[in-house]
């Protein structure tokens, strides 16, 4: 079930002969067109005509038949991208396939979108919560039905290709897609990522509802030392290849047939112009067969701005010649021209352009963009819609964090009277994040009109009085008084803060600290003396430690997604027992962005881990106790597998899901190691009093890290494993 055509050898050559045979058709300009990806925007006409199919046929064909493109990217009317209606995107895919197949070798055209958490240009499809809640389920299955629910709903909609999952590792809490990352853990990345990639592809990405990924943003985007994006990072190669490449290698191997370029730089080095990465290391040591495509206008940007090309040709030829397969130019066609040119003088050979090519095509022919026309399109069924619905529930009830819950203050009743307040209590887009229906995601507006917000959901299940006052807005204060005298006639307060939605650089901020206005709507509330319930939402952690310390709940909902306000509320209220946990580390203090798996000097002298939240912290209305650590062999020998028992139990009055994690730590090491890392997880649902007994296999692999020399290796000695509060040893003899 997990393979995929790239992997299949009779496929494989049949794919190949036919590549090769279009190949040694094609002029060069029809196949630095096959390069060339250029923005829905330059096809179509402009958002103020307001046209039925968005497409101006002339510039369609002014780009297929002429310059030969291979790839469109985004939804029409660019600045401001908007979720388009599955009749129209019909409409807009049909038009340039028409037109490809109109061009002197048919080659069609392959269609590129962001459906990051669900197919969010499309109107009305399912939208899931956003990667670091999946990464807070700690739950392959879900992200497994995420990814194939996504391919359906973009494949109907006549979309091919997904520039989605992000494989960056979210390990630097002030970066504006921290979000759009499975958190700081590598094995939980690489684990929800690859389920992500086998339900999106299936074993065939040309099958009906199947759709070929793109991993992204190969490598080392996610650690800008400032925490803004689009800045450099500087990652040593041992870090590297320790911490960022796992996940794409992981990646690579469930098949992903593209990878898209980190925008920024490592080392001093631009993603797009670094050979060592995209060529040395994605080729020859990834094995990677598929092709990579530019981040948006960046090899332009290796001119305009990294300095590092000292003419807009330059660019073109070091991106190129670095391993760029495809450019996301996106607006015009210099690309084009200048590649031509490139090839024309010599500078950038044939041969290379050769390469590029087939690997595209590869592509195209398997995802079937070949096959016979009308493509399939697959209309939902409104049983799988509502099977749809449901997976995202549950997804957004599993990816919700408990954090505190002082005496047992929730779940509340539903005769309770809430005082809600706080600018994220009332909105849906706060809970969707970017990449939601518009690019930024915060398109009030636009967003359905029977998902329901926080607010909406309680007063839906609500038996009791439920007001809501805003208090202040993600930056100003509004009515805090207002909010100060309302809540004498409440119970409870539920305090829903956090952040608007935003992505990339707009995201950008100078501290992590909540604004002021947030903090003084809630030192009032926690001033009038009512239990107060925290609820924070948003794409990266704001710091709430004074907060968070005053108030007698507190529920990290992140970006939950469409069914966030219902799920949020089924936790609120005991019809769900929240069981999702943390998949970064909660800072208590902006700069304490220490992770969990700290190096050892990082906890020594005055030095120590001491989040708000640890990752792996999450609270459940049950209680869970593992016991009975053992390991099968306390020695083993070198390429030996490790077996691991333990017993969890549901202590607790209430059947609940758990997850149980395993830690290894390597004891002594020539370079250093982790205080512990996270090797293997499993997630068990238990009725109360129920206990199972649950095994782990660790690999060789999972005892490895990477040397002195910069390869990967095992070194004999002794290792911890740990699981709750228990610790086991092992050791690896030297033979
Ligand atoms: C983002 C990518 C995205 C691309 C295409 C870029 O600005 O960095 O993540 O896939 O745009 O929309």
């Amino acid at each position: 079930m997990f393979g995929c055509s790239v992997n299949t050898p009779k496929i494989h050559n049949d794919i190949d002969n036919k590549v090769e045979s279009l190949l040694s058709q094609m002029t060069l300009e029809e196949k630095v067109g096959q390069m060339t990806q250029i923005d829905a925007s330059v096809v179509c006409v402009g958002e103020e005509q307001k046209a039925d199919n968005p497409i101006d046929q002339s510039k369609l064909e002014e780009a297929i038949l002429h310059y030969h493109v291979g790839s469109i990217l985004n939804t029409p009317y660019t600045p401001h991208n908007k979720a388009q209606s599955i009749e129209t995107w019909r409409k807009v895919i049909n038009s340039v396939q028409t037109v490809a197949e109109k061009s002197r070798l048919k080659i069609p055209v392959l269609y590129g979108i962001d459906a990051i958490h669900g197919a969010n240009y499309t109107k009305n499809a399912v939208l899931f919560p956003q990667a670091i809640n999946m990464a807070a389920t700690f739950n392959p299955e879900l992200s497994f039905k995420e990814g194939e629910i996504t391919a359906r709903e973009i494949r109907a909609s006549g979309l091919q290709w997904n520039f989605s999952p992000v494989m960056d590792i979210g390990r630097q809490p002030l970066w504006p897609r921290l979000w759009e990352t499975y958190g700081e853990d590598v094995h939980v990345a690489t684990v929800l990522g690859a389920a992500y990639i086998k339900g999106h592809q299936g074993d065939d990405f040309s099958a009906p509802g199947k759709a070929p990924t793109c991993l992204k943003h190969y490598v080392g985007y996610s650690f800008p030392v400032n925490g803004k994006d689009r800045t450099p990072a500087w990652i040593g190669e041992r870090m590297l290849r320790e911490y960022f490449l796992p996940a794409f290698e992981t990646g690579v191997r469930a098949g992903s047939p593209t990878v898209m370029i980190n925008s920024a730089e490592v080392d001093g080095i631009p993603g797009h112009a670094n050979y060592h990465y995209l060529t040395t290391i994605l080729r020859g040591e990834l094995d990677f067969k598929g092709f990579t495509v530019s981040d948006w206008e960046d090899i332009k940007r290796l001119y305009t701005r990294d300095k590092l090309a000292a003419t807009p040709k330059e660019a073109v030829k070091i991106a190129v010649m670095a391993g760029v397969d495809m450019s996301m130019v996106p607006f015009d066609f210099s690309f084009y021209e200048l590649l031509i040119d490139l090839v024309k003088s010599g500078e950038v050979p044939l041969s290379r352009i050769d390469e590029a090519v087939a690997r595209i095509l590869t592509v195209k022919y398997q995802a079937g963009l070949f096959e016979p026309k009308p493509p399939v399109l697959n209309e939902e069924s409104t049983q799988q819609r509502a099977e749809a619905i449901a997976t995202n529930r549950e997804a957004a009830r599993e990816s919700i964090v408990l954090a505190k819950n002082a005496n047992h203050i929730l779940p509340l009743k539903k005769s309770a009277s809430i005082l809600v307040t706080g600018p994220a209590a009332n909105l849906l887009s706060v809970m969707n994040g970017g990449w939601t229906i518009t690019w930024q995601g915060d398109s009030e507006n636009l967003y359905p009109k029977d998902k329901l917000t926080v607010f909406q959901a309680l007063q839906k299940k609500s038996t009791g009085k439920v007001t809501y006052v805003s208090g202040s807005s993600f930056t100003a204060e509004m009515d805090i008084q207002k909010a100060v005298e309302e809540a004498k006639n409440h119970n409870i307060i539920l305090l829903c803060l956090g952040e608007q939605p935003y992505t990339e650089t707009l995201g950008n901020i100078d501290s992590l600290n909540l604004e002021p206005a947030q903090i003084n709507l809630a030192n009032a509330m926690i001033a009038t003396g009512k239990p107060v319930i925290l609820l924070m939402l948003g794409g990266r952690p704001r710091i709430i430690s004074s907060i968070a310390e005053k108030s007698a709940a507190v529920i990290l909902g992140f970006l939950p997604g469409m069914e966030g306000g219902e799920a949020i509320v089924d936790i609120l209220y005991g019809d769900y027992n929240p069981n999702g946990k943390m998949p970064i580390s909660y800072p208590r203090h902006t700069n304490g962005i220490t992770l969990y798996d700290y190096k050892p000097i990082e906890s020594f002298e005055l030095n120590t881990y001491n989040p708000l939240y640890p990752f792996g912290h999450g609270l459940s209305y049950t209680s869970f106790q593992t016991s009975g650590l053992k390991v099968k062999k306390e020695k083993i020998s070198r390429g030996e597998n490790i077996n691991v028992t333990v017993n969890v139990k549901n202590t607790g009055s209430l059947k609940g899901k758990e997850t149980v994690l395993l830690y290894l730590n390597d004891v002594a090491a020539s370079v250093t190691r982790p205080n512990k890392q996270l090797k293997a997880f499993k997630k068990v649902e238990l009725d109360a009093g129920q206990d199972e007994s649950l095994s782990f296999t660790l690999t060789p692999h999972d005892l490895s890290f990477i040397g002195i020399d910069l390869k990967r290796i095992v070194e004999p000695g002794d290792f911890k494993v740990m699981i709750g509060s228990e610790t086991v040893n092992f050791s690896l003899t030297k033979q």
